[in-house]
């Protein structure tokens, strides 16, 4: 695991100048305790107590608070077609709702961001418009200037199948050396990780099952086994959206960082001709399905992510060859889980490990733990107020969700910065998301808040 990220308001003798407290309870030590959470005028926790004198204090009572997550792969498909399903305004209100404080995007738009001068007119859309932070991908493929786009980039993606709008895929011969120019700026790496020589004809297909026997398991986990033998030691690797149990042992055998989505958790192959289900990777079969959930509740995989890829219906009632491959998930992807957690199929601190605190280790951002120098970018959940998802109480603009009818638990509050975002499961913010990139990005200010 990568180091912890640097984090502020630490210092001997800097007196704490805390603005105001919440009051409620939450795991410290691996215990459910009455804590209240000092937080300063720049939006950073600066005491964790028992209790804390403030004349500004918020009791939230029974509530549990728990850091806000970071989902470290999402397309919300800007720049894009204007008239898209999705941009960087709608796609981060879903992750204000959803009690995701910060989300990674992913490059592959229209154009796709190969070049800094992408970079940067994706990162000028982000300050005004956003609810939550935005860690911006750039990509990773032959020809791109690697050195140059890390002097802007969160991190890079590295797509080895084709995908939504990235038709030509980096070769396993092509991406050793890419890898090692990323390893030399510092910036961590995700691979959609998938060898299209093991693809089978995917013109005929005409269910997910079919999708998943033509793009196999195995072609997971041949390109991991490239991947882990070509990668250098020194870079920060992560497998993105693992569907095999067997890929996640030998990826935690490696020490390798991964995440995996709550469809490849919660949904199986068993969908008949129903495209709204097809995804890259594709959805497993249901014993495959129950086995990476058994090894995520068991804690062994460590990062949570959505994958979030809104398509439009229309686009999903195409044939389904022609169908596109996604599904919606930001807001869903925190509040299923939570679920789990009220149903004493996951332990709270597991999930919260998961979806909050290695996925902004993994980023280099300061966030995840109710700590000291940590941002208080936080979420009151109160376990009793379960209810259905239903696409219309969600804020999507594809109007869909594969997870229709799933009890949810959805946060009843979120702060950004120490500012509410969310409050009584109702918006109260302002859009005042921004950029953020890791400690460790060549001449970065890892994090201004504000
Ligand atoms: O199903 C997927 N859809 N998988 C991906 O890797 C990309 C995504 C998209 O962008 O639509
Ligand atoms: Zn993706």
């Amino acid at each position: 695991m990568p180091a912890r990220p640097r984090t502020r308001g630490t210092d001997e003798g800097e007196p704490p100048s805390i603005e105001w407290v919440l009051a409620g309870r939450a795991y410290v030590n691996g215990r459910l305790q009455p804590v209240e959470i000092g937080i300063d005028e720049e939006g950073w926790i600066r005491r964790v107590a028992r209790h804390i004198d403030s004349d500004r204090r918020h009791d939230v009572g029974e509530g549990i608070v728990l850091p806000s997550a970071t989902d470290l792969h999402v397309h919300f498909r800007e720049p894009g077609d204007p008239e898209a399903s999705e941009d960087l305004a709608s796609g981060t209100l879903q992750a204000a709702y959803g009690g995701v404080g910060t989300v990674g995007e992913m490059p592959n738009t229209q154009p796709p961001i190969t070049d800094a001068d992408r970079l940067r007119d994706k990162a000028a859309r982000v300050a005004g418009r956003t609810h939550v932070d935005v860690l911006l991908y750039a990509a990773l493929a032959p020809g791109v200037r690697v050195a140059s786009l890390a002097r802007v980039a969160g991190a890079f993606k590295l797509y080895l199948s084709p995908t939504t709008g990235q038709p030509e895929p980096t070769r396993i011969s092509d991406a050793s050396a890419l890898l090692a120019s990323a390893a030399e700026t510092g910036l961590a790496v995700s691979v959609h990780a998938e060898e299209p020589a093991y693809f089978h004809d995917t013109s005929r297909v005409g269910t997910v099952e079919g999708w998943n026997a033509a793009r196999p398991a195995p072609a997971e986990a041949y390109a991991v086994s490239e991947l882990l033998s070509v990668a250098p030691p020194s870079l920060r690797l992560h497998i993105a959206h693992v569907t095999r149990a067997e890929v996640a042992a030998q990826l935690r055998r490696a020490g390798q960082s991964f995440e995996t989505t709550p469809h490849h958790l919660l949904l199986s192959d068993r969908k008949g001709p129903d495209a709204r289900f097809k995804v890259n990777p594709p959805l497993r079969s249901e014993p495959e399905r129950r086995e990476l959930l058994a090894a995520f509740e068991r804690g062994e995989v460590p990062c949570l992510a959505s994958d979030h890829a809104p398509h439009s219906l229309d686009a999903k009632r195409r044939p389904f060859p022609e169908a596109p491959s996604g599904m919606p998930g930001v807001e869903t992807l925190l509040p299923l889980m939570l679920q789990r957690v009220r149903d004493g199929a996951l332990a709270f601190p597991t999930l919260v490990a998961a979806a909050c605190d290695r996925p902004a280790r993994w980023a280099g951002l300061p966030q995840g733990r109710l700590a000291v120098g940590h941002r208080a970018n936080l979420l009151v959940v109160d376990f009793r107020r379960s209810r259905s998802i239903g696409a219309r109480s969600l804020h999507a603009p594809c109007s869909w969700s594969a997870f229709e009818g799933f009890p949810a638990i959805f946060p009843r509050e979120h702060y950004r910065n120490g500012e509410a975002l969310l409050l009584d499961g109702e918006y109260v913010g302002r859009p005042r998301g921004r950029v953020v990139r890791p400690d460790y990005a060549p001449g970065n200010d890892p994090t201004g808040p504000g």
